[in-house]
């Protein structure tokens, strides 16, 4: 019997070594190897349905009809699964995400691997684990790496086949928390997708990416090794990176607030009395504070008491993204 509707769930994840800057924009294949991990408490679940009698694709967030730009993103993916799936008509997607909107979290990585998975399950699509990151790639960079399992490396490649993401250890290979210090909720002002097209103005970009190599080495065997302090120290110079080459570019991109560098020096200064953690921080003013399961709550208070914080939201190592009735990939 085949299968005209599918339900997915996948998590959003962090990068320690950043995604910034695209080899190729319209396919998304970047120009450096990224690292991150799941977030097991931020996630997306879709429902994708096929459905004959409709004359255009339907997007739904949250319950609600979404707007002609999220709309019109969401629809590239369904035309392009269209041109290789058996099932051709258009589709009904409705995505809910668990964690507020409008908190800075991106949802575009946790929405584009659920819509990948729905998508191509319920157009009768066979697909495995790396051709779903591949097709979430083309949604949203990030969105490659929260196909697999736990700790993820999105291998760069040079084009569609060689560019999407594998596990290199599952979710209980370290238990690690991210508390995530919101301190904006405005917009973005600039898309990440934007972001990505101005890295090349950035004259920082090209060293940027000539290092990469070490850092991802370097982050891998952290990783694999569980060396705290070492995955410590190279995501919040990548980090740092990153967001040189962003203020650096033209136009200029600035995302911190000043409560942004307060926290970063918070991090530093409580890594120093002892306490394991580190930050690292995306296309926006929250900062991403890594630590350990065990210090995820101390942590959060921690954060909580400083000036400028508005909520901190926390979770652990997220796994692999699945379909509700089925499964994992
Ligand atoms: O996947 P995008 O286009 O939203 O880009 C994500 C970019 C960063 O979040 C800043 C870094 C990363 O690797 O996740």
């Amino acid at each position: 019997m085949s299968i005209h509707s599918s339900t997915s769930v996948a998590c959003a994840n962090i990068a320690f070594i950043k995604y910034w800057g695209n080899r190729d924009h319209a396919l998304r294949i970047p120009v450096n190897n990224s690292f991150s991990m799941n977030l097991a408490g931020l996630y997306t679940r879709t429902t994708v349905k096929v459905d004959g009698t409709l004359t255009a694709d339907k997007l739904f967030i949250n319950g609600k009809p979404a707007n002609d730009a999220a709309l019109a993103r969401v629809h590239g993916i369904l035309e392009y699964v269209r041109t290789i799936a058996p099932k051709k008509d258009f589709m009904c997607v409705e995505s809910e995400n668990n964690f507020p909107t409008g908190a800075g979290i991106a949802s575009s990585a946790a929405a584009f691997a659920a819509l990948a998975l729905a998508a191509s399950r319920a157009a009768g699509l066979q697909a495995d684990e790396a051709a779903l990151s591949r097709l979430a790639r083309r949604g949203s960079g990030s969105a490659s790496r929260s196909v697999p399992d736990g700790f993820v490396e999105w291998q760069a490649g040079t084009d569609d086949e060689s560019s999407y993401a594998f596990s290199i250890a599952p979710a209980e290979h370290w238990p690690l928390a991210d508390c995530v210090a919101i301190i904006s909720d405005a917009h973005k002002k600039t898309t990440s997708t934007d972001g990505h097209a101005l890295a090349s103005t950035s004259p920082l970009q090209t060293a940027r990416i000539a290092d990469a190599p070490r850092r991802v080495e370097i982050c891998r065997q952290a990783i694999l090794t569980r060396d705290f302090e070492a995955l410590a120290s190279i995501a919040e110079e990548d980090s740092d990176l990153m967001h040189a080459v962003m203020m650096t570019s033209h136009p200029a991109l600035f995302y911190w607030k000043p409560t942004t560098l307060r926290v970063m020096q918070s991090v530093r200064d409580w890594r120093k009395t002892g306490l394991p953690v580190f930050y690292t921080i995306d296309a926006g003013a929250n900062v991403h504070v890594i630590t350990l399961e065990t210090e995820m709550k101390q942590v959060t208070e921690k954060l909580k008491t400083l000036a400028g914080v508005k909520d901190v939201l926390a979770t652990t190592v997220g796994g692999a993204a699945y379909w509700v009735d089925e499964g994992a990939v």
